[in-house]
C-alpha cells in the first residue's frame, strides 16, 4: 500500500508548472479587463503559475516589473507594452538572461526583433481602415456634403492609437469631403473621452458630423458628453468606435452609437499555447494576428447574446 500511495499520489516526477510573468498596461477600460480575464483564466485551466503585474499606463512600471520577473528567474515573461517606443535595454536584458519574451496585444518599435520570440493581436492599422471604409460607404448617401470628423485618439504613443490613426486616415484620403477637425488623445478611457469631447463640442458645436473614437470607452464618454450638449449621439453625430465590448452593442442598441470594429482581447488561451510552445524549444509565427468582424448598429440585438465580452 505504501508503494502503490508513493507511486501513484507522489508527483515525484511531475514537470514543473511552467511560471509565466504578464505585465499588464493597466485597467484603462473594458476592453482590458476583459484581456486580463481572459489571461488569468486560461493560465489557471492550463495550470500554469502566472506573476501578474498591472503597470497602470505607465512604462517605467512595466519596465520595473519585467525587471522583477528576470530577477525571479521566471521561464517566460509576456505583456502589452503601453507604448510602442523605449523598449531595447529591458528587452536585451531578459534575452541576456536567456528569458524569452511574448508581446500580447500590442507592439514594440526595437532595432533587433529577436528580442521577442512572437508578438500575438490585432491588427490595429485594418482596424483603422474598416472604421474608415464604413464611413466612406456611409458617405456615398451624400456625395456632395462635407463631413466634418473628430478623432478621440488612444494613449500616446501606444501602438493602437497610432496605427488606427494611420488606417483610418489612409482610407478617408480617398474622400476630399471628409475632413477631421480635430483630434486629440483620450487616453483610452471612459472620463477622458467625455472631458476631450466637451472641449470639441466647444470649439466646434453643431459643425461636428462624425466622432471617430479609438476605443469604445471613449465613445461612451463622448456620448453622454453629446447627450449634455443637447444633441443626439448616433444621429446628430455619427459614432465610430473600435473594440466592440458589451458597453458598445447596449449603446448601438439605445441608437447612441453607429458601429463598432471588433478587437478581441480574448489572447489568453492562445498566448498559454505560444508559450508552452516557445519553452519547449518549437518553432512559432513571429506574427499571430486575432481575426476580427466589423459590428454595424443593424445587427447589435441580433449580436448581443453571442457577445463574449
Ligand atoms: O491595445 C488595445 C486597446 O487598449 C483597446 O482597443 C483599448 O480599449 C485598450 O485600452
Amino acid at each position: 500500500a505504501f508503494l502503490a500511495a508513493f507511486t501513484f499520489n507522489t508527483p515525484v516526477f511531475a514537470a514543473k508548472p511552467l511560471v509565466i510573468g504578464f505585465s499588464q498596461v493597466g485597467a484603462e477600460s473594458e476592453w482590458r479587463t476583459a484581456n486580463t480575464v481572459s489571461v488569468k483564466d486560461a493560465a489557471k485551466k492550463d495550470g500554469i503559475t502566472l506573476k501578474f503585474a498591472d503597470a497602470q499606463q505607465k512604462q517605467e512600471n512595466q519596465v520595473k516589473a519585467i525587471r522583477s520577473f528576470i530577477a525571479q528567474r521566471v521561464d517566460l515573461i509576456a505583456f502589452s507594452p503601453v507604448v510602442e517606443s523605449g523598449w531595447d535595454t529591458v528587452l536585451r536584458e531578459a534575452k541576456a538572461a536567456k528569458i524569452p519574451v511574448i508581446l500580447t496585444d500590442r507592439a514594440v518599435n526595437v532595432s533587433d526583433p529577436s528580442l521577442y520570440a512572437t508578438f500575438i493581436g490585432s491588427d490595429f492599422v485594418e482596424e483603422g481602415r474598416r472604421a474608415g471604409r464604413w464611413l466612406l460607404e456611409r458617405a456615398k448617401k451624400t456625395p456632395d456634403t462635407v463631413i466634418n470628423i473628430v478623432e478621440l485618439q488612444g494613449t500616446v504613443g501606444s501602438a493602437p492609437a497610432l496605427d488606427r490613426k494611420k488606417g483610418f486616415e489612409e482610407v478617408i484620403a480617398g474622400n476630399p469631403k471628409l475632413k477631421v477637425l480635430r483630434s486629440q488623445t483620450g487616453d483610452f478611457t471612459r472620463a477622458k473621452g467625455k472631458e476631450v469631447m466637451e472641449a470639441f463640442l466647444k470649439a466646434e458645436g453643431k459643425k461636428i458630423n462624425v466622432l471617430y473614437a479609438h476605443n469604445d470607452d471613449m465613445a461612451i464618454g463622448a456620448i453622454q458628453a453629446i447627450e449634455e450638449a443637447g444633441l443626439k449621439p448616433g444621429k446628430d453625430i455619427v459614432v465610430i468606435s473600435i473594440d466592440g465590448v458589451k458597453g458598445a452593442f447596449e449603446a448601438m442598441i439605445a441608437g447612441k452609437l453607429n458601429v463598432t470594429v471588433e478587437c478581441s482581447p480574448l489572447l489568453g488561451p492562445q498566448l498559454m499555447q505560444l508559450a508552452r510552445d516557445v519553452v519547449a524549444g518549437k518553432p512559432v509565427p513571429k506574427r499571430v494576428v486575432t481575426q476580427e468582424g466589423v459590428f454595424p448598429a443593424e445587427v447589435a440585438a441580433k449580436e448581443f447574446p453571442n457577445r463574449k465580452y
